[in-house]
């Protein structure tokens, strides 16, 4: 089974090409990042302006890379929610050309979801049940995935999201966006003891995140009068850019670990699944392999299925196709999906 996934809900345009649900035979990726760098931020027009002249590129790219050609397909997959409803409808109104065109079966999809199943490609025994993490620009948040209809949300992060929050950091200390691999690039060369930044700790080992009263500590740290109150310094040495990056992305990485692997805990999974953006950090990846329990697998997608990609589009497209469900032409875009 031959999927094309199609994934344009924020700033990148992307489509992949999937083999029988996990093989990925092609991950095509057009960041917009230099269209938005001037604004500190993803400028939403921008954005759908830009997916409208490329994703007939990307996909045609995608095809290419895959040696496949339309005729080929079985399905094609989108992302139709959440995300910016101008970015989400280029995506949409390409895929449904394509469906009707080719008469393939079109199979909408929720975007979160695909990050949580995304691992599997590269882990292909990976099968329900298992506990995602899925941290991102967009979205921190803790699933129970029970089996392909029975993703539940346990919980989200009350303000920020984590890699909202490194972008956020990274604006502080002068660093270019996206923020995540510029914090975390210069943090390799700090001390990750060097300030006390809080870490939030929901009651009860709620499935709950927090990022923003870190970001605050942070900003205080740098530049607010009489800020360091918050978050206690070591005296022995001078502290550095680096130092406080990397005492910032341990201390975001611990808000990170904490409740996942207390929800893998309560639900007895014997998987632990991380995907977005953020999972692609590495001390995040270091830092919950260290501290899973025995019998916990932490299982992380390559780095390109952590960001936004189509291929875990196609993959979460194919899961859904399996089980004999497609879409009807006229689904609409539901930028504000929860669930
Ligand atoms: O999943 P993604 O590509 O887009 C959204 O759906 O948001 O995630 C992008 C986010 C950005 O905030 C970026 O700074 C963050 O993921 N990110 C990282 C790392 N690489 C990307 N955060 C921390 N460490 C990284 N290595
Ligand atoms: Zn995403």
């Amino acid at each position: 089974m031959l999927v094309l996934g199609i994934d344009t809900s924020c700033d990148d345009t992307a489509a992949g090409v999937v083999l029988d649900g996990r093989d990925v035979r092609s991950n095509v990726i057009w960041s917009q990042h230099e269209l938005h760098a001037a604004f500190r931020g993803v400028v939403p027009e921008i954005a759908s302006r830009a997916h409208a002249e490329r994703v007939g590129v990307v996909v045609r790219q995608a095809l290419t890379e895959a040696s496949v050609g339309l005729l080929d397909l079985d399905a094609v997959a989108v992302t139709t929610r959440p995300g910016l409803v101008g970015s989400l409808l280029v995506g949409v109104a390409f895929a449904k050309a394509l469906a009707l065109g080719r008469g393939l079966p079109l199979l909408a999809v929720h975007h979160i979801e695909a990050h949580a199943i995304a691992a599997r490609a590269d882990h292909p025994d990976l099968e329900y049940p298992f506990v995602a993490l899925v941290a991102s620009g967009g979205h921190t948040a803790l699933y129970a995935c029970r089996g392909p209809r029975e993703i539940v949300r346990l919980g989200q992060t009350h303000d920020d999201a984590a890699g909202e929050c490194f972008d956020k950091v990274a604006v502080l200390l002068d660093l270019p966006q996206p923020g995540g691999p510029a914090v975390s690039k210069l943090a390799a060369t700090g001390r990750p003891d060097a300030v006390a930044f809080p870490r939030f700790r929901a009651e009860d080992g709620a499935a709950a995140f927090s990022f923003s009263g870190l970001k605050t500590s942070v900003l205080y740290y740098l530049k607010g009068p009489g800020g360091r109150r918050d978050a206690p310094d070591r005296a022995d040495l001078p502290v550095s850019r680096a130092d406080v990056a990397a005492s910032f992305e341990a201390a975001a990485v611990d808000a990170l670990v904490g409740p996942s692997l207390a929800a893998a805990a309560r639900e007895g999974v014997a998987d632990l699944v991380v995907g977005g953006g953020v999972a692609a950090n590495r001390v995040l990846r270091r830092v919950l392999v260290e501290r899973a329990p025995a019998g916990l697998r932490v299982r992380f997608p390559r780095a390109a299925l952590c960001a936004d990609n189509g291929a875990m589009i196609a993959m979460r497209g194919a899961e859904l196709f399996a089980r004999g469900e497609t879409s009807p032409l006229d689904v609409d875009v539901d930028p504000y999906a929860v669930d």
